[in-house]
């Protein structure tokens, strides 16, 4: 992240839209998906049910097409007029000190600024986030519920079970460093925004874990070889533009792929996607909107002595898909 400070004289402007609690997530997405930085909700306004979400608009950044977009995507979710104003008031990292506060994502999983006080119980861990611009706060529905897999999988030391975590799109590398303070040794961070990369390695830094992580820039098939775990954080379509080359970053035999960054309405495409590619897919996690779920490779089918020689003198009895399943 820059570290310019917006301010009237800069041309920066303050976005607010008021909108209620349940889609306050995905409000403060939207908002930086079109182009506004540093969305966070207001704490302590709440008006009847209204939480208010700001965010900023760089000086080249169209702050009322913003507005009017998230109107136009969303009907009925801003309950006030959007205010969009110039920005005078305090720097940036005073705003970040003042709205990130340590929040625990997961059971005994917490996340937290460098220098903030965390009240954390015995065997809890915390990931320290610097926010800046990467994404990646864990305040955001879609990284909370892949926190929460991760917690599930490492719980109480676990992590060691898996030798290395493959994180696509990893951001702030909030889920990698997550899965190494779980007891990960080691973690493989992608993304295809330099900036992210950049702001990932200073959050391993911050972390002591930059020894056993490399922060990498570009997409899944940047690396090469098969994983135990992959997680890929990102949207539906992205998903599915990387269905072949996630699938072929994952180990054959009990590799796990986490996907997340799916809406509900998504759940079906998405589980579609990689069921075809010889996948199962564990129950959803979700979190308002937002829906996360752990595929895991299919065991190889035991087949009786022969019954492959069988299968090959009849090769019309094969069942579909097996031959595909066999290559991958
Ligand atoms: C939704 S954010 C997830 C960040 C973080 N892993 C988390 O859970 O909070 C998605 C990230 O994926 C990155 N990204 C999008 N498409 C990508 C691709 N094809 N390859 C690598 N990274 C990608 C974006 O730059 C962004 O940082």
């Amino acid at each position: 992240m820059s570290a310019r400070k917006p301010g009237s004289r800069t041309g920066w402007r303050e976005l607010v839209l008021v909108v209620a609690p349940d889609v306050a997530d995905d409000a403060a997405y939207w908002l930086t998906e079109l182009g506004a930085e540093g969305a966070w909700q207001e704490l302590g306004v709440e008006d009847r049910g209204s939480v208010e979400i700001r965010a900023y608009a760089a000086p080249k950044v169209d702050a009322d097409a913003i507005v009017a977009e998230i109107e136009k995507l969303a009907p009925g979710w801003l309950r006030a007029p959007a205010l969009v104003r110039p920005l005078v008031e305090r720097p940036w990292a005073e705003m970040w000190k003042k709205h990130f506060r340590p929040a625990e994502v997961a059971d005994g999983l917490w996340i937290a600024r460098p220098r903030a006080r965390v009240p954390m119980k015995r065997g809890d861990v915390c990931v320290r986030i610097e926010p800046a611009n990467a994404f990646g706060t864990g305040l955001h529905g879609s990284t909370r519920v892949c926190l929460r897999h991760l917690r599930r999988m490492f719980g109480g030391g676990r992590g060691a079970r898996v030798a290395k975590v493959l994180d696509v799109g990893t951001g702030s590398g909030v889920l990698a460093i997550a899965a190494l303070h779980l007891g990960v040794p080691e973690a493989i961070g992608l993304d295809a925004d330099v900036e992210s990369v950049r702001e990932a390695r200073r959050n391993a830094a911050r972390n002591h874990v930059e020894k056993r992580i490399a922060l990498v820039a570009g997409g899944p098939e940047t690396v090469t070889g098969r994983h135990p775990l992959v997680l890929a954080n990102l949207t539906a379509p992205t998903l599915a533009a990387l269905a072949d080359v996630l699938t072929a970053r994952v180990e054959r035999e009990r590799g796990t792929l986490v996907v997340a960054g799916i809406t509900r309405a998504e759940e079906d495409d998405v589980r579609r996607l990689f069921v075809k590619r010889g996948f199962v897919a564990g129950a959803p996690l979700r979190d308002g909107d937002w829906s996360s779920f752990a595929l895991r490779r299919a065991p190889a089918r035991k087949t009786p002595a022969g019954a492959s020689k069988a299968r090959a003198a009849k090769p019309g009895r094969a069942k579909p898909g097996a031959a595909s399943r066999g290559r991958r």
